[in-house]
């Protein structure tokens, strides 16, 4: 062989290998890719929830996330347009000392008008208090407030699976601060939910109450039968720390005399404070 051909051949063989390294690097970095976006999704499908976003960690561990995730209950659409709501206990109490049963599932449950979308199979509320959500976020929406259910009625298989994730990210006695252990969420009953607004990019902060939005839920919600569950200062009665997302329903009658009295659910009701498990 020719010098000028091997010359040739070698040239040949290092562009081959530049031309494979390449490709080996390309190939790299298209796995880093998916392998990133799989886990932004996952943590997008993970969604906040009940987490309020000065709590820790952010969920971006994906795999923490479904290995604690059980299946859901993912409750049938009901088309209900008119007709006698199903018959619901609007003062059921549900806390740390009183117990859902792992198999309750609320009758009714609907899709409110007004949610975020994401996580939508938890997004689901008595009809009830599904319409009574319609009227407040319509109104909300009327005065120049967007407020849309985060969160809404989720089964004690997810809350049990919710629940253990914050335990495992913040140890158990300050998950139990802000998170039910499954069958003490009040979340399972289908008669309450967590909102919020763009100006908090949807996420249940503290400081919602110092926003537009979250003063006018304060202000107006008892008007269509929700209260402020766990009012700033009532931990002792409630077993939980201020929550100025979380609304419950009780019926306006009831939501109107709470609001009245400065009451705690646990109080108007004649039920014991509940600050910790029995
Ligand atoms: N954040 C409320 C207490 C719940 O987990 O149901
Ligand atoms: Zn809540």
């Amino acid at each position: 062989m020719s010098k000028k051909r091997r010359r040739r051949r070698k040239k040949y063989r290092i562009a081959n290998m530049k031309l494979f390294l390449s490709a080996v690097v390309a190939g790299i970095v298209v796995i880093v890719l998916i392998i990133a976006a799989a886990v932004n999704i996952a943590g997008w499908l993970a969604g906040d929830e009940e987490k309020p976003e000065e709590h820790g960690v952010k969920e971006t561990v994906a795999e923490t996330t479904k290995a604690t995730q059980p299946a859901e209950y993912v409750p049938q659409v009901k088309i209900e347009p008119s007709g006698e709501y199903v018959s619901i206990n609007r003062l059921m109490i549900v806390n740390k000392h009183n117990k859902l049963d792992s198999g309750y599932v609320p009758d009714d449950l609907i899709l409110p008008d007004s949610r975020t979308g994401t996580n939508e199979s938890r997004q689901y509320m008595t009809r009830e208090a599904a319409d009574a959500m319609n009227a407040l976020t319509s109104d909300a929406a009327d005065a120049g407030s967007t407020i849309k259910v985060v969160s809404g009625y989720r089964d004690y298989d997810y809350q049990e699976g919710l629940f253990r994730r914050y335990a495992n990210q913040e140890g158990t006695a300050k998950a139990e601060t802000y998170s039910a252990r499954a069958g003490y969420s009040e979340h399972q009953t289908g008669l309450c939910a967590d909102v919020s607004s763009p100006s908090v990019g949807y996420k249940l902060s503290y400081s919602y109450d110092e926003t537009k939005e979250g003063k006018w839920l304060a202000e107006n919600c008892w008007k269509y039968g929700f209260i402020i569950r766990y009012p700033e200062g009532k931990t002792e009665i409630t077993g939980y720390v201020y929550e100025p997302w979380h609304i419950r329903y009780v019926g306006q009658e009831n939501a109107e005399k709470i609001k009245n009295s400065g009451l705690t659910l646990e109080e108007y009701t004649g039920n014991e404070a509940a600050p910790d498990y029995e």
